[in-house]
């Protein structure tokens, strides 16, 4: 059994190809087959990676490959945003309790890119330890798989800092700094293909 834990990066800037419009505090997607998210047809060609990417590409397809070639009970799990108690609150990695410590601290909090509208879908990593048990009992090998918080998690850097801001009493001070390369302007998974393949896996975590 081999649970591969890649990324939504292996898509590259591929979601930034789509147009998008500022509704409230949020980008949306004009298109409204994209409202759910994004499947795992996404395409990953013609699109800036980052050399993390690249790397993190390069597996999940190694995995893919070893499970359909040799019958390695491998799956591969493409996350964006994962949080949970033992988050190490560090810049540009995980943001979420990034801001609720710059909150806690009364620190400067700058936001890269995007006006603060990016939106980002949210998964605690115990509802993701949930999801790879469902796979160790019942493994499909070789399958690649969207995984995140999904609309019903999803949430810009603006609304996460009122939120922030709701449940400490505090006010974040930040200011705006030049986008990442690469960075994705709005990123929800599509978990359905996930769904449908482990329907006793359910998300338990919400934002409140
Ligand atoms: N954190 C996220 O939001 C996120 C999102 C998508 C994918 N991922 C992927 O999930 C994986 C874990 O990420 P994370 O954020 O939990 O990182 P992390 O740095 O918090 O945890 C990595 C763990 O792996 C352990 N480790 C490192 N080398 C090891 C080795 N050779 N043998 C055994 N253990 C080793 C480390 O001690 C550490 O406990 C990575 O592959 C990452 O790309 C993370």
């Amino acid at each position: 059994m081999f649970i591969y834990t890649s990324t939504n990066k292996v898509y590259g800037d591929a979601p930034n190809y789509f147009s998008y419009q500022v509704k409230d505090k949020r980008y949306e997607p004009n298109d409204p087959k994209l409202y759910d998210g994004f499947n795992e047809g996404l395409r990953i060609d013609g699109v800036l990676h980052t050399p993390f990417g690249v790397s993190k590409a390069s597996a999940d397809l190694y995995v893919q490959e070893y499970a359909r070639l040799f019958g390695l009970r491998a799956g591969v799990f493409r996350m964006g945003c994962i949080t949970g108690g033992a988050a190490m609150a560090v810049e540009q990695h995980n943001w979420e309790p990034f801001f609720m410590k710059k909150a806690l601290s009364d620190e400067p909090l700058t936001i890269y890119g995007y006006g603060g509208y990016q939106v980002r879908d949210v998964i605690h990593a115990r509802d993701l330890a949930a999801l790879f048990f469902e796979f160790f009992r019942n493994p499909r090998p070789g399958e690649a798989y969207n995984i995140g918080g999904s609309r019903a998690n999803s949430i810009s850097l603006l609304e996460a800092i009122d939120l922030i801001e709701e449940i400490t009493g505090r006010r974040i001070r930040y200011s705006h700094g030049p986008a990442r390369e690469g960075d994705h302007i709005w990123y929800i998974s599509d978990i359905s293909k996930a769904k449908g393949h482990f329907p006793a896996w359910n998300l338990t975590y919400s934002h409140s």
